[in-house]
């Protein structure tokens, strides 16, 4: 089966409500329904009831940036799964860069969240990748081993092969250094490869990865052009419709 590549939008802490349901309905005006590709956008929680509302057109997704893995309780502050539900998310970012180094998410605190994204219903996208440092050291394949293995502990098979895999390099993040298609394609592989080893070749394959780190409009055919590269997580050029449609209309 071919994988059906997905365009994702995080747009971090950015944009208001009314800047929401403007850039989507924008941008299905501009691109239409999407039947060969998904396009998703992950805005900020307090957008996400008028991002589900504006969005009326085939092959296109809602993600949340973050949630808690329980499903309710005393953690002032938290969204839990069942909460994204009803606000009729489809998708649910885990495990990004910036909450693993700026707010001390670790590989146990993904690995629940992992798991319950499957309990509720919410289709996970896992971010893993490796900083500067680990990639001059050769240890890239390594750390992003040890973060796969990690998370997907206790998943099954079926699930397994439902996650999407985000492979974002932190030292490409919001730098405007993208990695070559060459080098996200090299790990691309590799991940699949794991995941083939820890399941099976079957899973391996049906699972998408995505790649994200300064994916920009004159980046964007080159690097969907690599066989293992099923998609992208956009950061900054999701941000501005011009931008985000023409990475959605990659060639
Ligand atoms: O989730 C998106 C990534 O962090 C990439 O961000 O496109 O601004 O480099 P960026």
């Amino acid at each position: 089966d071919k994988r059906i590549s997905l365009i994702a939008a995080n747009w971090k802490m950015h944009k208001t409500i009314g800047e929401t349901v403007s850039f989507i309905e924008t941008l299905q005006k501009e691109v239409g329904p999407c039947t060969d590709r998904e396009v998703m956008i992950a805005p900020p929680y307090t957008a996400l009831d008028a991002a589900r509302k504006a969005m009326t057109m085939e092959g296109y997704k809602l993600a949340a940036q973050n949630f808690h893995w329980e499903e309710k309780g005393a953690y002032t502050g938290e969204i839990s799964g069942p909460m994204l539900k009803d606000l009729g998310c489809d998708c649910v970012i885990l495990g990004h860069s910036e909450r693993r180094h700026l707010f001390g998410e670790t590989d146990e605190m993904i690995q629940k969240k992992l798991a319950a994204a499957f309990k509720f219903g919410l289709l996970p996208i896992l971010c893993v990748g490796e900083v500067l440092e680990e990639r001059e050291a050769g240890r890239t394949l390594e750390v992003i081993g040890t973060q796969l293995e990690r998370a997907v502990q206790g998943l099954s098979r079926e699930e397994s092969g439902k996650i999407v895999i985000a492979y974002e390099p932190v030292w490409a993040i919001g730098t405007g250094k993208t990695a070559t298609p060459g080098q996200a394609q090299e790990v691309h592989l590799a991940i699949r490869q794991h995941i083939a080893a820890l399941f099976d070749k079957e899973v391996a394959n049906r699972l998408r990865i995505l790649y994200g780190g300064s994916v920009k409009p004159d980046n964007v055919d080159a690097l969907m052009a690599q066989p293992d590269i099923d998609g992208l997580l956009v950061g900054g050029a999701s941000l501005e419709v011009s931008s985000f449609k023409r990475i959605v209309q990659y060639q």
